[in-house]
């Protein structure tokens, strides 16, 4: 059984309603590990230690955060700023993120149609995380598309929210059991945008 750690990056929680949602659902989840990063350091002032060595614990790592700006909330950034040291996460002696599995999990204002290069937005959500993407590589992970739960803004209907959750739920269950076909998940736009088809026969 893998385990994941999921660094949560929200900073307006008690307004939130996908975010809530979403994490509220992996309290049942067995072998994972919630960082709530904007309750534990309200001031910015990051761990180091302490961040690497959940990071060294886990196998998968997730952030899970609101879209702000086409990119994230300003913790997840002073996060990778701080604790992706030269010599622990990348370079020569840098190793301690090699294999890890990377994962976004985003919630976006606008909806999916407009993340298209015909659309408002006109970037797609893969372009927009490619920072994350290469940071992924450089740190020797596993990237995965993100898991993006989009049209936040038009309202989601109670039925839509519960089947994202679900969709999170079981995508999460399926990373820590290693039922993830990881090759093809890479391929994808978003990793929940034909989840069944990612997840190995079986589950
Ligand atoms: C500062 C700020 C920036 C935002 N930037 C974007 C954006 O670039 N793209 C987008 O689709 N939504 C954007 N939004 C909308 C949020 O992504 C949306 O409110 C959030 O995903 C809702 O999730 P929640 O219910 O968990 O709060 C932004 C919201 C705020 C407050």
């Amino acid at each position: 059984m893998k385990k994941i750690l999921i660094n949560y990056a929200h900073p307006a929680k008690s307004r939130s309603t996908v975010n809530r949602s979403l994490i509220k659902t992996t309290n049942s989840l067995e072998g994972l590990t919630v960082n709530d990063l904007y309750a534990n350091y309200p001031d910015f002032l990051i761990d180091v230690e302490r961040e690497q060595a959940l990071c060294e614990a886990h196998d998968i790592i997730i952030f899970q955060h609101p879209f702000y700006w086409y990119s994230t909330p300003a913790i997840m950034k002073e996060w990778l700023d701080l604790v992706l040291e030269h010599g622990w996460a990348y370079g020569s002696k840098g190793h301690q993120l090699e294999g890890k599995i990377f994962l976004q999990a985003i919630s976006s204002g606008a909806d999916a149609e407009t993340y298209q290069p015909s659309g408002y937005n006109e970037f797609t959500y893969a372009e927009l995380t490619t920072p994350y993407r290469a940071t992924a590589k450089l740190c020797n992970m596993t990237w995965l598309p993100p898991f993006v739960v989009s049209g936040v803004h038009r309202g989601l209907a109670q039925d839509e929210l519960q089947k994202h959750t679900d969709d999170y739920l079981k995508t999460l269950t399926a990373l820590r059991d290693d039922q993830i076909d990881l090759v093809l998940a890479g391929q994808q736009e978003t990793l929940n945008s034909d989840l069944n088809s990612v997840i190995k026969a079986g589950m």
